[in-house]
């Protein structure tokens, strides 16, 4: 017998790095894995047609027109990717006070769904109802002396998710935060023969300062007057998230979703235990940007990076995750496999 040592006595028999020992040993013990199916892929839309457009604060982010977004999407369906979230970056001049660009039935998102749909059948699309992408104040709903209105808002995004249905949405995601609105939406998308269509509730949405560059590319954050705090949860609160969750499974969400991503981990794993829907993390574009730019100056590697915090939200009990990385992902899954 060699000399003792010191931690001899302490590790006995119990040593945790035999199952760490070989990359055999390290595949057969792993207990999450990321695969091609958990990621949901949200794109940028703008009128017109040609343009793929960089998006500064968000390097390999583009806003594209739909006849690019459809050749993009489709790469995207090739790769395996089950579904993409579309957001619209409309003019200016068509954004009011009410958001009313919202409920023309052919407007840009409407007319991308229908243009993806027909293209790549394949592909689940997941459409926003809240209203900032049309507003004059960068709020999710109907401003009046400074109060963001409940009751009218949950009117018009049933209107609004009743016309996504019907250009062929897959999945409606209200992520305004107004109270009411899971039952409202459900119940305007069975009476218009939408029964199918599924709800993906922004179940636990925060006032986070991470949605920065999302409000670059989509031109609102020139106008945002004040903060969002009177609809979205404070960073603060997890149990308030937790009724909140509650009141959606209630009213009738099919899945939900925390967002932000990463700083919200403990959120997504509570929503798993207590409800056991669906559960989507959305990785937002501040957190896209953080990684993007500390790589893009030799300080983290991006891509392994990139690859942890995804498998970071699988530990978490996520489903999968609306990311900006997805097609990143895909390619380097698709390569590996
Ligand atoms: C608003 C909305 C936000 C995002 C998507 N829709 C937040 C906001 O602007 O307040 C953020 C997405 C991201 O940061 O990637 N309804």
């Amino acid at each position: 017998m060699d000399k003792t040592h010191l931690v001899d006595e302490i590790t006995g028999h119990r040593r945790m790095r035999r199952n760490r020992k070989a990359d055999w040993t390290r595949r057969m013990v792993q207990e999450n894995r990321l695969t091609v199916d958990d990621l949901i892929w949200p794109i940028f839309i703008v009128p017109g047609t040609g343009i793929v457009d960089p998006i500064k604060a968000m390097p390999g982010v583009n806003r594209m027109s739909i006849d690019m977004a459809v050749e993009a999407v489709k790469e995207a369906a090739d790769l395996g990717i089950p579904a993409i979230a579309t957001f619209p970056d409309i003019e200016m001049n068509l954004r009011d006070e009410t958001g009313s660009q919202s409920l023309v039935a052919d407007n840009l998102i409407n007319q991308a769904t229908r243009a993806i749909k027909k293209a790549v059948p394949n592909i689940g699309i997941i459409t926003d109802v809240a209203l900032d992408p049309f507003t004059s104040h960068g709020h999710d709903g109907i401003l009046r002396e400074g109060i963001i209105v409940n009751d009218e808002t949950v009117d018009q995004v049933v209107l609004a998710a009743i016309m996504q249905a019907d250009a062929g949405a897959d999945i409606i995601a209200p992520s305004e935060m107004m109270d009411g609105r899971i039952g409202a939406i459900r119940r305007g998308l069975d009476a218009s023969g939408h029964q199918d269509v599924g709800i993906m509730s922004y179940a636990t949405k925060f006032s986070s300062g991470f949605y920065g560059p999302y409000r670059e590319a989509i031109n609102t954050s020139g106008l945002l007057k004040g903060d969002k705090n009177s609809y979205y949860i404070s960073p603060a609160n997890a149990t308030e998230a937790l009724r909140d969750a509650a009141l959606d499974v209630e009213e009738g969400a099919d899945m939900m979703m925390v967002k932000p991503g990463l700083a919200y981990l403990d959120i997504c794993w509570r929503l798993k235990e207590a409800f056991g829907l669906p559960t989507f993390a959305y990785q937002v574009s501040g957190e896209y940007t953080q990684i993007k730019a500390a790589a893009m100056n030799g300080w983290i590697d991006g891509d392994r990076v990139m690859m942890e915090t995804l498998l970071c939200f699988k530990r978490a009990g996520c489903d999968g995750i609306l990311t900006y990385f997805a097609v990143d992902v895909a390619r380097k899954l698709a390569k590996s496999a």
